[in-house]
């Protein structure tokens, strides 16, 4: 969880489309906002029945804004039935209203390809849209294709279609001008890296049709809103209690089957960062020191596992002990 919160009011909020507001947000002291990388998200608290600022419910929001704005953020929430309570929240927030922020985190940045291909589906524009802009601030090269399910649908709708970068995909509309991987996205080559982002189905589509395609995972940047339907599934063997140990002091705790690494921490009252609880945001993070972990998380590298990190949010061991730096 964030320590450091900033009590934010909403200056301006518009329906870009009938289900997706859009709410700019300032600081309530006037002061400057923490300067942030394309791709990066916020956590914000509001208070379930729409009053805003207590830590009630926390929900990451990507900042959809142009990054070099610092007197305000903005970001985009569509109503979404289907959600856990945080968007109906967000949508009953009102301009005048105060509400609590963290800093901005960033594990979707853009990399250092020459050339960038952006692939949004439904509100998973709003990362994209962030990077879309910082491209055209620098001259980057890119295409940004949009999967919707109408026109209707469609947020920042009326800037992006006039966009010679941007290309529309609807459900509704005949099969040939919905994404076709293979025409859209093509065979990998060096200079490009893939950016995905939006619902769950979308994600492992494109994801699934890229790995066909034989992109190779390090060109493919993803961002989840939520943990991909097999998260949370054990390797064999991998699924029962277990002992974690602090490497800084040796106490150990018991990870009962029932029970994650990261809620026995806090329940121990060890002050661990964390923000999602469901290994897609990166930021509980710890390194392994030793143990065979199970990774459940859709966050680390191939790279960043073989290297020890970890999400106690969502990860276990293999081993009946695992020893954590912390
Ligand atoms: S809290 Fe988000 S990955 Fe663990």
């Amino acid at each position: 969880m964030s320590a450091n919160w900033t009590d934010v009011v909403v200056v301006a909020r518009h329906d870009t489309t009938p289900r997706i507001a859009v709410f700019d947000l300032a600081r309530t002291d006037g002061g400057e906002l923490g300067e942030y990388e394309p791709g990066a998200h916020i956590d914000v608290t509001v208070e379930e029945g729409g009053k805003a600022g207590r830590l009630d419910l926390i929900r990451q929001y990507s900042l959809c804004g142009p990054p070099d704005l610092r007197k305000q953020y903005r970001i985009a929430v569509l109503n979404d039935p289907a959600s856990r309570g945080g968007s109906r929240a967000m949508h009953a927030v009102a301009e005048g209203d105060t509400l609590r922020i963290s800093a901005p985190r960033n594990r979707f940045g853009l990399s250092s390809a020459r050339r960038h291909l952006l692939l949004a589906g439904g509100i998973g524009i709003t990362p994209l849209l962030s990077m879309a802009q910082a491209l055209d601030a620098a001259g980057g090269d890119y295409q940004l294709h949009y999967c919707v399910r109408s026109r209707e649908d469609a947020a920042f709708a009326e800037d992006l279609e006039r966009h010679p970068r941007v290309t529309f995909h609807y459900d509704d509309q005949p099969a040939p001008q919905r994404l076709d991987m293979e025409r859209d996205a093509g065979p990998p080559d060096a200079d490009t890296a893939l950016y995905v982002c939006g619902p769950g189905g979308f994600m492992d589509h494109v994801l699934g049709r890229a790995a066909e395609l034989g992109w190779p995972s390090s060109a493919l940047h993803k961002e989840r809103f939520s943990a991909p339907a097999n998260a949370g599934e054990p390797e064999q063997g991998a699924d029962g209690a277990f002992t974690v140990r602090l490497s800084s002091t040796g106490v150990e705790y018991t990870v009962a089957a029932d029970e994650n690494v990261l809620d026995v921490l806090l329940a121990n009252g060890f002050d661990a960062p964390y923000s999602c609880g469901q290994g897609i945001c990166g930021e509980c993070i710890v390194r392994v020191r030793a143990g065979d972990p199970d990774h459940r998380d859709d966050v680390l590298t191939d790279e960043e596992r073989a290297e020890g990190m970890f999400t106690p949010c969502s990860s276990r061991s293999r081993t009946p002990l695992l020893e954590l730096e912390l």
